[in-house]
Order: C-alpha cells, then structure tokens, then sequence
C-alpha cells in the first residue's frame, strides 16, 4: 500500500497497474460460478442490487443486465477507477466499514473477496443483511486461505518449496492488513446469526497450470506485495523464480478454495 494511502486495511493498490491483470484473472475464474449463485430466482427482472467492493465491476454489470430497465444496481468501491455508470447501473465512491448504505430494500446484496479483508467484517456482514428487503438475498464469496496451496507438478523439488514460501509470505501480508484467512468458513454460521433463512454453501476449487491466467493470480499478487515480500525477507532473485514457475507448463497448483453462502431474509 502506498505511504499516503488512506488506512483501507486493504492490502492491494487498486490504482496500481497489477490492479487490472488481478481483476481480470479473478472475474475469469471466478464469474462463472458466482453468475450461477445469483441466477434466477434470486436475480430477476426489476430486481434492487447492491454489489459491494466491485473491483472490475463485471458482476455489477452482469447484474444489470439481468434486472433489465425496470431494475436497479448500485455499485459501491473505495475506488472507483475501474468502475463506469451506464443506464440502471449507478456507481459510488463508498467505504463499506465506514458509510451508511447507499440504499435500503435490496433484493440482493452481493460481496465478494471483501469482507476477508475487513477486521470489521461481522459488524459489516450484520449491516449488509439488515438493507434486504423481505425476501431478498445476501451472497458472500471469499477464498479460504487456510488450506495449503496444493502443488500438483513440480519441474524440480525446489520448486513446491519456493512456491509454499513465498504463498505463505503474501498471506502473512494479508494477515498483518487486517485479513482473516479463515473467515470463509465462518460466513455460512454468520449469514445464520444474522437471522437469514435457506443458507446455503458451496467450494469450487481447480487445478491452475503454470501459464494459466489462474496461476498468473499468483504472480500479480506477488508484484502487488512486492516491497513488504522484500521486507518480509525474501530476495529479488525468489521472486522472480517464483513468477518464472508459474508461467512453467510443467507446474500445476490447486487454487484457493472458493467458498460461496448465500442467505435469504424471511418474508
Ligand atoms: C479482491 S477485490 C474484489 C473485487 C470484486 N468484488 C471481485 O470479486 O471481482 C476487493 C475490492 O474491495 C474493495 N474494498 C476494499 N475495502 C473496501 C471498503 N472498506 N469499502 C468498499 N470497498 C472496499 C477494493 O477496492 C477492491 O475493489
């Protein structure tokens, strides 16, 4: 994070140049399989959304498309460089630990890759679930990143070694801005303390080989930290081995575990 930055306890720049390649690998990975979790019913035409901490913005958009003109989502981000207003999608510099709702009565609320990072989180989540309308839905997806990040191939013995070290470095990182790398499977039991009903979960996870856009997660994410990895006391030379792997065909890692709960306010 940048000295002058505000204190997000977010650990990425996302006015960094690596913000765009990061946003795209995730929407890649992971659209598809939140697109299905907020398909009809819970999405559907005329339908009030708010998409919190909406990066790239691609769920926000897809959401408007489902709603259609009669519908209405509002976008909410620290940052709002990636983000752009069009028709019944609405856009808002909002900071989710801090600012009242953009709204109330939604008929789906829907944060992913956020709260983790939040040490705020469960007030947070309790806020999100009270702006549903009766019937309406909330949808938190976050990795659980207390699983070891499986290495399936490996071109040598050093390699799993070298990836383990600086995977488990960056999640120090993330650690000491405030994430909670075990939150994902704590969500399903908050959604519940938080008075919804129909909670549900579901874990997708999947190979990434090296030179996929999966596996290039990894790398952005270590030019992202770059500075506090040296810090932490890792060298250049690490670094870049570690980026050269994963462009390797003849390395392959599990991904994060994506672990996606939904909830639904009686009535
Ligand atoms: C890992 S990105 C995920 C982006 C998007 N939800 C996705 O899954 O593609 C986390 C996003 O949360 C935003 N964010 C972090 N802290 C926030 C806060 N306190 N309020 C609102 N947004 C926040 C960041 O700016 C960033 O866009």
């Amino acid at each position: 994070m940048p000295t002058d930055a505000p204190d997000t306890g977010y650990a990425f720049d996302t006015g960094a140049a690596d913000a765009v390649p990061q946003m795209h690998a995730l929407e890649s990975f992971l659209d598809p399989i939140t697109t299905g979790r907020i398909a009809a019913p819970i999405l559907t035409a005329g339908a009030r959304c708010w998409e919190v901490g909406a990066g790239g913005g691609s769920i926000a958009r897809a959401m408007a498309a489902s709603v259609g003109p009669a519908g209405r989502v509002v976008a909410t981000d620290l940052d709002l460089t990636h983000l752009r207003p069009a028709g019944n999608l609405d856009v808002r510099r909002h900071d989710v630990r801090r600012e009242p709702p953009p709204g109330d009565a939604f008929d789906l609320v829907h944060a992913r890759l956020v709260l983790l990072h939040l040490p705020e989180r469960r007030r947070v989540l309790r806020t999100l679930a009270g702006v549903l309308a009766p019937g309406g839905w909330l949808v938190v997806e976050e990795f659980d990143c207390t699983a070891p990040l499986r290495v399936l191939t490996a071109p040598n013995d050093d390699a799993a070694k070298l990836f383990a070290q600086v995977t488990d470095a960056m999640l120090g990182i993330l650690q000491s801005h405030g994430a909670d790398l075990a939150w994902a499977q704590d969500v399903h039991a908050a959604l519940t303390a938080a008075g919804l009903t129909e909670v549900d979960t579901v874990t997708h996870a999947q190979s990434w080989p090296g030179g996929s856009l999966g596996a290039s997660l990894y790398a952005t994410n270590s030019r992202q930290l770059e500075p506090e990895l040296l810090d932490a006391g890792l060298s250049s030379g690490q670094l870049e081995a570690f980026r050269r792997l994963l462009r390797d065909p003849g390395f392959a890692v599990m991904s994060y575990q994506f672990v996606s709960t939904r909830g639904r306010r009686a009535g």
